[in-house]
């Protein structure tokens, strides 16, 4: 695969796999208040570091290219972005929330492990979607010239983002 927008992205999804299904325990730990709070606040930097970009690349870099192709308003990239558009406020709201997160706030643990619940289920099928959909239609469907388009503005947000 030559496409590295795309190529990247769906590497990223297999470690965003991994990491959903290793917070599972976690979630259910904190929930009884037996431990979670490390890997919560892991997953947290996570989120802020490495998802919050691939996002951006996903909507700024490879949706729009796909855009002029299939639209925007309707379809599978209208999905993607409706989902990002769901799930980007609950990232920002566990980021924050893990700042000053200890075991002994009670509220803060249990909407913690909400958040987290709803993020392993949600952003899972949302990341299967891509893979099984959006990106095999890219891969086909994109010319060299657009893959190359996609990717330099995918480098250029990589370089804001750092
Ligand atoms: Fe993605």
């Amino acid at each position: 695969m030559s496409f590295n927008t795309v190529n990247d992205l769906s590497n990223e999804h297999q470690v965003v796999f991994k990491r959903l299904q290793a917070l599972i325990k976690p979630a259910d730990e904190l929930e009884k208040g037996t431990g979670g709070l490390s890997e919560i606040k892991e997953f947290s930097c996570f989120l802020e570091k490495e998802i919050i970009l691939h996002f951006d690349i996903e909507e700024k870099a490879l949706f729009p290219v796909l855009g002029r192709m299939i639209g925007t308003d309707n379809g599978p990239i209208f999905v993607m972005l409706t989902e990002h558009e769901d799930l980007t406020p609950k990232f920002r709201e566990l980021i924050e929330l893990s700042k000053n997160l200890t075991s002994s706030d009670l509220d803060s643990r249990k909407r913690a492990v909400k958040l987290t619940r709803y993020i392993i289920t949600n952003l899972y099928n949302h990341a299967q979607k891509e893979d099984q959909i959006l990106f095999p239609f890219a891969l086909n469907a994109l010319e060299p010239e657009q893959q190359a388009e996609v990717d330099s503005a995918a480098e250029k947000l990589k370089i804001s983002h750092q």
